[in-house]
């Protein structure tokens, strides 16, 4: 089969380092891709927003299956788009990636599921958002209803700082129309975990679970990142854990959906807090994580593509997934400067010596190819050093070794990636 991956980052790569090894497939595409992603697949210059072109790209090619990294093509109804040219998606259709999409959505459904997430309430004026910050009290966490690329959370510590976040997203409109309406909720505490479930509509298979590290510095400190790092599994997510959030959160959700008339198909990547009265659900997310899909990737022993394709067609109920008892853990190398503006075109030396570490796979995130061949950076995270272990401190020694033997000075990562649980 014919396989097409719509994105171009580190969890592009990994998806298809993975699907590369499936005997169900003749031939690779990945649009846009980049210069690691050329290595197993053949990269298509095809923007991941672009869904007439993806689709016309895939009709042509004779694709059977398009795989969607990115939430923003789903959003945009690539799956729907699939679907009336009968080539099948991994990913939901517009309607259930709503529940990324749409922050007040989510909650909406997490209600009727009666998913146990954060008190929350939903504001369309700036005048009521900001009484109800007034007589709520901080911290307190103010949300952009629509996508944000990642920054439309403010978790405020003062009433001021949450009112200010209210005058941004709803008055000043920094996220655009995202920010019309906020979502304000409850302030939750405690150990975060990135929960993947993958579902094909009516039945859910848990996956791995992953740590992410949000912030850009070491200590979880400074603004927040798409990851700088992530590690597989968790020691917090335990087999009763594991169980629980399939029987509060995820099923529900999956049945409250398919009951809308929106189905969930795809990944559905559950943002959990574990709180001291029991996990909550932060967000949902509709799509692998980047970083932590990389740290999935190489503890994956079933093959991807039939994985996706069961989701795809409904048969999940009898498939049984199959993970390497490995642990993983994966170090996001970023431009300087990162998550705010940084320089691209730097070059990038070394990565055959990291990846002869062994255990290690360098995935590319933002690199591209120089006319003379050179590697270069071209975005902000550009590489993700992800190693295997027998145990967690072996992933992480190895790692770091491959970390080190790379050469990007203008690029910076954090050294306390799994630091905490090791
Ligand atoms: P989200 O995009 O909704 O996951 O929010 C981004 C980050 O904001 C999360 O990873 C949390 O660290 C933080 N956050 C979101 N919601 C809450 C909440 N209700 N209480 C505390 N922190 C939160
Ligand atoms: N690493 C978090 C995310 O992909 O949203």
């Amino acid at each position: 089969m014919k396989v097409l991956v719509v994105g171009g980052g580190g969890r592009e790569h990994a998806l298809c380092w993975a699907l590369s090894a499936s005997p169900v497939l003749t031939r690779l595409f990945c649009a846009p891709g980049n210069a690691g992603i050329a290595a197993v697949a053949e990269c298509v210059p095809i923007g991941a927003e672009e869904v007439p072109a993806l689709v016309d790209f895939a009709t042509r090619e004779g694709v059977g299956l398009v795989v969607a990294g990115p939430e923003a093509p789903l959003t945009l109804g690539l799956a729907d788009a699939c679907a009336a040219a009968g080539i099948r998606c991994f990913g939901p259709t517009a309607a259930a990636a709503r529940l990324e999409g749409s922050k007040a959505f989510m909650k909406e459904v997490a209600e009727a599921a009666g998913v146990p997430t954060a008190r929350w309430a939903r504001f369309d004026d700036p005048a009521a958002a900001r009484a109800h910050l007034r007589a709520a009290g901080a911290p307190i966490v103010v949300k952009a209803d629509g996508l944000a690329a990642g920054k439309g959370v403010v978790v405020a510590q003062t009433v001021a700082e949450a009112e200010d976040a209210v005058a941004e997203m709803m008055e000043r409109r920094v996220h655009g129309a995202a920010g019309a309406t906020v979502v304000i909720e409850e302030c939750l505490e405690g150990p975060e975990v990135s929960f993947f479930a993958l579902c094909d509509g009516e039945v859910a298979l848990p996956l791995a679970a992953a740590q992410d590290h949000k912030r850009v510095g070491e200590g979880d400190t400074g603004p927040n990142t798409g990851g700088m790092g992530a590690y597989s599994p968790p020691p917090m997510v335990t087999e009763a854990l594991r169980e629980e959030v399939m029987a509060r959160i995820v099923r529900p959700v999956l049945a409250e959906m398919a009951r809308r008339g929106a189905p969930f198909r795809g990944v559905l990547f559950a943002g959990l807090m574990l709180t001291a009265a029991g996990p909550r659900l932060l967000e949902f997310n509709v799509r692998f994580g980047d970083p932590e899909c990389q740290a999935l990737m190489v503890r994956l022993r079933s093959d991807l593509l039939t994985a996706m394709l069961a989701a795809c067609d409904g048969e999940l109920a009898d498939f049984d997934l199959r993970w390497s008892e490995a642990h993983s853990l994966v170090v996001v190398l970023a431009a300087r400067g990162y998550p705010g503006a940084y320089a691209k075109g730097g070059v990038i030396r070394g990565l055959e010596r990291a990846q002869a570490v062994p255990g290690v796979q360098v995935f590319h995130a933002g690199t591209a190819r120089r006319a003379d061949g050179a590697l270069v950076a071209n975005g902000g995270r550009v590489l993700g050093v992800t190693a295997t272990g027998a145990t967690l401190r072996e992933a992480r020694e190895a790692a770091y070794r491959a970390v080190d033997a790379i050469e990007w000075p203008e690029g910076f990562c954090r050294r306390d990636i799994g630091a905490r649980a090791v």
